[in-house]
């Protein structure tokens, strides 16, 4: 095992928090760079009680090329998980240059600090969303960047594409390009987990302050799909599943580009999910159909096969183990992060 010396950027936020912890855990040091801007200094506290070991962070914008440069001046890093940026959807078709300007500038930032220090190693935060309207199950080899409803999403294409050139140009390097599916759920301790400003966009979010009653109702956008029961199915994977995912890919970077689909090859449907929800925390959430949110697709789900070989990695956790989770997070902290030493 050869320990790491590891800069993560975007560590302060919700996957991020997550990996980071699975690195301490695994013996690797870690160094955050995230603008706090959806994120809290409070997860970074909560990483160390979790670890007992609280990872240096540097509070800036990734696109402050100079200040990126003296990090990386003064700490000798192995490799860099990038996870910083903007990752709103319907955000996203409102304020695009934004997200343009924001996803895209940081990653050539950061490429442009990591080879003139010599920092060959990446692993990247892509997406399920490049594979747009490809074929279900959604494998590495499908196409991609057809049918991409949002700036966002391309946003993620790009940047992929931006990564497969650069290691073409430079055979040395040694990139992971991890393609989420749905992430969800919380560390099992409650300490950390996910924290949206004002109202989530996402189903398990939502479902969670339902449940805990600062929402009155869920609206399931859209009952009439071609699934099973109507509502469309996705590919869920629990959050602490996806930090691993992250180690796993570290430890096994290889000279040239790769692409991995961190998924459990499982649909689930919205009627599931809440289904599930309800028995396994024995809270009630009330809900009404509404109409078809746009650009959502009926179902998709990942091949998780080439994962599981290359990287020795697969999902190990269930539904019901990210419904606790979630629960468990949220009934704990119900406001998120907040900072009670003010008040
Ligand atoms: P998040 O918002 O919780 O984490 C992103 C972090 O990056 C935040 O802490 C934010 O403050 C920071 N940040 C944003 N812009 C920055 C900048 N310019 N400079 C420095 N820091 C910046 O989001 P997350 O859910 O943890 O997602 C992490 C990554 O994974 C993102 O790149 C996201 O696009 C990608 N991803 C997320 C999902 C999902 O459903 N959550 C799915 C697929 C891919
Ligand atoms: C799941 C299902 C909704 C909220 C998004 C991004 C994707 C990726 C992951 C980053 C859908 C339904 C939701 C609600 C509902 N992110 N829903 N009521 O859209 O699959 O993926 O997050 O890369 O790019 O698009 O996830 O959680 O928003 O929705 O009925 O209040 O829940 O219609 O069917 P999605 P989601």
């Amino acid at each position: 095992m050869i320990y790491m010396n590891i800069l993560v950027t975007g560590g302060a936020g919700y996957i991020g928090s997550h990996t980071v912890v699975e690195l301490i855990e695994s013996g690797h040091n870690v160094t955050i760079v995230d603008d706090l801007s959806n994120s809290s200094e409070i997860a970074v506290d909560r990483i160390g009680q979790i670890t007992g070991v609280k990872p240096s962070l540097f509070a800036f914008d990734l696109q402050d090329t100079s200040r990126l440069d003296e990090v990386f001046a003064s700490n000798s890093f192995d490799a860099v998980i990038h996870f910083a940026g903007l990752k709103a959807v319907g955000e996203s078709v409102v304020k695009p240059l934004l997200y343009y300007k924001t996803n895209i500038d940081s990653t050539l930032s950061l490429l442009e600090v990591m080879a003139k220090h010599n920092v060959r190693k990446l692993v990247f935060s892509s997406s399920a969303t490049v594979y747009g309207s490809a074929p279900i199950p959604y494998s590495e080899s499908s196409p991609i960047g057809q049918g991409i409803t949002n700036p966002y999403g391309q946003t993620k294409y790009m940047i992929e594409q931006i990564l497969r050139d650069t290691g073409t140009a430079d055979s040395q390097l040694e990139f992971s390009l991890l393609r989420y599916f749905n992430p969800v759920g919380a560390h099992p301790s409650g300490l950390i987990g996910e924290d949206p400003r004002g109202v989530p966009n996402n189903l398990m979010p939502f479902v969670a302050q339902v449940a805990s009653g600062k929402r009155k109702e869920l609206s399931i956008f859209g009952n009439d799909y071609n699934t099973p029961d109507g509502t469309c199915i996705r590919d869920y994977i629990h959050v602490v599943d996806l930090a691993k995912g992250h180690v796993a890919a570290l430890q096994n970077l290889n000279p040239g580009v790769n692409e991995y689909n961190l998924g459990s090859g499982r649909g689930t449907s919205v009627l599931e999910l809440v289904g599930t929800f309800s028995s396994v925390t024995g809270q009630e959430i009330p809900y009404s159909f509404a109409e078809r949110r746009p650009g959502d697709l009926p179902e998709f789900y990942a091949d998780p096969k080439k994962a599981k070989i290359d990287l020795s990695w697969k999902t190990e956790l269930s539904i019901d183990d990210m419904c606790r989770d979630t629960w468990r997070w949220q009934s704990s902290n119900p406001n998120g992060y907040v900072d009670n030493s003010m008040s």
